[in-house]
C-alpha cells in the first residue's frame, strides 16, 4: 500500500508528481506529501486526507524544481497525521518516500537515538532516512549510502531518496513492494505503478527484487542486490488495452460493473474455440493439465472467494482434490504437498504481499508447477510464477473488486474444464461447458438489466446495522463475496453462511431488523435452501431473494424477490455475483460513502 513517485527532468516536476499521486491514490489515501529540491533548499508540503488537500497547499504555495519525490499514504506505523506523512527527512537535505514495512525498525530506532538522531514521526520510514544520512556523513555517495542501508532493513519496501547536495540523481530501490522506472527523453521517473506515469511516458523498466536504481536525467543505472550492474528490458505500455477514464459513470465501481460483459469476452478470447478449451493458453508447456493430481489454491479477499468457487468446479468436473486457503494463513504453516500438486495463485493486482510470500514459499515445497491467474501482466506474481493465465479485465480502479472477480471466475472455469478434459471429462460435456462459457457475456448483460430494480432496494438497507448473506454449494462463496462488497463500501456489518449452518447458531441473530440476502441455486440444493429460508421467515427475518423464475420464488410478505436470468448451473455463481455487486454499490451511494476509496482500505495490499 502507499504510492510513491519520483521524477528528475529539465522541466518543473511538481505537476508531474501531483498527477502521479492522483493516479496512485487507490493505493492509500489518508495523507500525502511532496518534496522538491532546488538551489535554495528542499521545499515540501504534507497534508492529511486525500491528494486534493496536498494540491490545495501546492496551489497556495507552489513548489518548483527539477527533482522531487512524492507519496500517498496508507498508515501502518503511526496515525494519519501531517507529522507522519511522507516525505521524511534527515537533516535538511535528505528526503525519502517509502512504501512497505520495516520489521526491525524498533531496534534500528534505538540504535539511531543512541547516536543522537531525533525522531519527529512514529513511522518506521524515519529510521531509513537517518541510516542513509549516517552513511552519507561517513563519506559514502548517495548510491552507496542507500545500498549500505538496505542490507540492514528487514521487511518489504519500495523507496525513493533525494539529496539536495547531489541534484544530478535520485535513488530508488525495491524489495517485496512494486516499483517501476518510467523512461523519458532527458527525464526519468519512478512510481509504484506504471499507471502513475502514463501522462509522461509509455516506456517502463520493472525493477526486480533487490534492485537499486540510480536515476539521473539522461540514464538509469540498475544494480541488483549484489551490487552488479544489470541491463533490465524496457517494455512499452499499450494504451489501447487500458482506459483509466471514468467516462459518464459516477464512480469507477459502477463503470467496472458495467464493463463485465466486455472483459469476460476478452478473458475468453483465445482460450476457447467453438467447442473446446484451447490449452495453449497456458503457454507452451500444458503437460501439467494431464499430470496434476491435486490442486492448492492460495489467495486473499475477493480472489480467495473466486478460489472457493473453483474448488466446487474442479472436484465436480475433474474429480481431483482441491484445497483453498487464504495466503496469510498458508504462508505461516507447514503444508503437506501431495505428489503432483498444482500451486495456483489468484490475484487482481499481482502485488499482494501475502500471496507473493505464499508463492515464494511454495516454490520450495516440491509442487508440480505454479500457475498465476492474474490481471496485471507486469506484476511480480506473473513474473515469479512458472505459468500464467491473464484475466484481461483491464485496469480496475475501484477498491472494491468487481470485474476482476468475475474474470477470475471465468479463467478458473476455463482452467477447471482444461484439467477435467485430461481426467476423463467427455468431449460432449466439454463442448456443452464451452458453449455455456461463450454465452456468459450475454447472461451478464441480462443480469445488469436489474439495475433499476436493485437501486430501488437500496433505500431499505441504508439504516441497517447488519446483514446476513446465505448461499449453498458454489453459491456460498458468492454469498461471502456479496457480504464483503457490502461491508467494504457501505460499512454495514455483513456475514455470510452456508444456508444449512444457520440453525447451528446465526439464526439467533434473526429478527425483523435483519435483512437476509439469499442467492438461490436452481439445482438439487433448491429444496434444501427453501427449507432453510422457512426457518428465517418463521422468525420474522426479512428475506431478499435473488433467483431465476423457475425456482418459483416470488414476492410475498417478508420476501423481496429479484429475478436473475436462468443460466446453465455451472455459470450461476458468476451471474449471481452481478446483483450483489449492484446492491452493495447502490447501498453505498444512498449512505453517501466514498465508493471508490472506502475508509481504511487500499486497492493493492503490498504489506502483510
Ligand atoms: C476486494 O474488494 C478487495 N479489494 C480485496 O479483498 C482484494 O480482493 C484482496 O486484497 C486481494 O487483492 P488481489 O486480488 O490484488 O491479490
Amino acid at each position: 500500500m502507499c504510492g510513491i513517485v519520483g521524477a528528475i527532468a529539465r522541466r518543473n516536476v511538481a505537476k508531474i508528481l501531483l498527477e502521479g499521486l492522483s493516479r496512485l491514490e487507490y493505493r492509500g489515501y489518508d495523507s500525502s506529501g511532496m518534496a522538491i529540491n532546488s538551489d535554495n533548499g528542499v521545499h515540501a508540503h504534507r497534508a492529511v486526507g486525500k491528494v486534493q488537500a496536498l494540491k490545495n497547499k501546492c496551489e497556495d504555495a507552489p513548489l518548483e524544481g527539477h527533482i522531487g519525490i512524492a507519496h500517498t499514504r496508507w498508515a501502518t506505523h503511526g496515525k494519519p497525521t501531517e507529522v507522519n506523512a511522507h516525505p521524511h527527512f534527515s537533516g535538511d537535505d535528505l528526503a525519502i518516500v517509502h512504501n512497505g514495512i520495516i520489521e526491525n525498525h524498533a531496534f534500528l530506532r534505538r540504535e539511531l537515538i543512541e547516536k543522537g538522531y531525533e525522531f519527529k514521526s512514529q513511522t518506521d520510514t524515519e529510521v531509513i532516512v537517518h541510516l542513509i544520512f549516517d552513511e552519507v556523513k561517513a563519506g559514502k555517495n548517495l548510491l552507496e549510502a542507500v545500498q549500505a542501508t538496505l542490507v540492514r532493513l528487514e521487511g518489504a519496501f519500495a523507496l525513493a531518496v533525494t539529496y539536495n547536495d547531489d541534484n544530478e540523481r535520485f535513488i530508488a530501490a525495491r524489495k517485496g513492494s512494486p516499483l517501476v522506472v518510467g523512461v523519458g527523453i532527458e527525464e526519468n521517473f519512478v512510481a509504484s505503478d506504471q499507471l502513475a506515469l502514463l501522462h509522461v511516458t509509455d516506456q517502463f523498466i520493472f525493477l526486480e527484487e533487490g534492485d537499486v536504481a540510480d536515476v539521473s536525467r539522461d540514464q538509469v543505472l540498475i544494480y541488483d542486490d549484489k551490487g552488479e550492474l544489470q541491463d533490465r528490458p524496457i517494455s512499452v505500455f499499450n494504451h489501447h488495452l487500458d482506459s483509466t477514464d471514468k467516462g459518464d459513470f459516477r464512480h469507477y465501481m459502477l463503470k467496472e460493473i458495467y464493463e463485465q460483459p466486455k472483459v469476460i469476452a476478452a478473458c475468453l478470447d483465445g482460450r476457447v474455440s467453438e467447442t473446446s478449451i484451447l490449452t495453449n493458453c497456458f503457454g507452451a508447456d500444458s503437460d501439467f493439465l494431464k499430470e496434476v493430481e491435486n490442486i492448492h489454491i492460495v489467495a486473499c479477499g475477493t480472489s480467495y472467494h473466486a478460489g472457493m468457487v473453483a474448488k466446487y468446479w474442479i472436484e465436480d468436473l475433474a474429480g481431483l482434490p482441491c484445497a483453498v486457503e487464504v495466503a496469510s494463513e498458508y504462508r505461516y504453516r507447514k503444508v503437506a504437498v501431495p505428489k503432483n500438486t498444482l500451486f495456483l495463485t489468484l490475484s487482481q493486482s499481482g502485488e499482494t504481499a501475502d500471496t507473493l510470500a505464499a508463492l515464494k514459499m511454495a516454490k520450495g515445497l516440491g509442487y508440480l508447477t505454479t500457475l498465476a491467474i492474474c490481471n496485471v501482466p507486469s506484476s511480480s506474481l506473473v513474473r515469479e510464477s512458472a505459468l500464467t493465465l491473464l484475466t484481461n479485465a483491464g485496469v480496475e480502479i475501484g477498491v472494491a473488486s468487481t470485474k476482476a472477480f468475475t474474470t477470475q471466475l471465468t479463467a478458473l472455469l476455463v482452467t477447471s474444464v482444461a484439467i477435467a478434459v485430461q481426467h476423463g471429462l467427455s468431449a460432449a460435456r466439454e463442448t456443452e461447458l464451452v458453449r455455456s462459457l461463450r454465452s456468459l457475456p450475454a447472461y451478464i448483460d441480462m443480469a445488469l438489466k436489474q439495475d433499476s430494480a436493485i437501486k430501488m432496494l437500496a433505500d431499505r438497507f441504508a439504516n441497517k446495522q447488519n446483514a446476513i448473506f446465505l448461499g449453498r454449494g458454489s453459491m456460498f462463496p458468492i454469498a461471502l463475496e456479496g457480504a464483503l462488497k457490502l461491508k467494504e463500501i457501505s460499512y454495514i456489518h455483513a456475514e455470510a453462511y452456508p444456508a444449512g449452518e444457520l440453525k447451528h447458531g446465526p439464526l439467533a441473530l434473526v429478527d425483523e431488523d435483519m435483512p437476509i440476502i439469499t442467492v438461490v441455486p436452481n439445482n438439487s440444493l433448491l429444496d434444501k435452501l427453501k427449507s432453510n429460508l422457512q426457518e428465517v421467515s418463521a422468525r420474522g427475518g426479512e428475506l431478499y431473494v435473488f433467483a431465476d423464475l423457475d425456482t418459483e420464488f416470488h414476492e410475498e410478505v417478508g420476501v423481496t424477490f429479484t429475478e436473475v436470468p436462468k443460466v446453465p448451473d455451472i455459470l450461476a455463481p458468476i451471474v449471481h455475483t452481478i446483483p450483489l455487486q449492484l446492491l452493495a454499490y447502490y447501498v453505498a451511494v444512498v449512505k453517501g460513502t466514498d465508493v471508490d476509496q472506502p475508509r481504511n482500505l487500499a486497492k493493492s495490499v503490498t504489506v502483510e
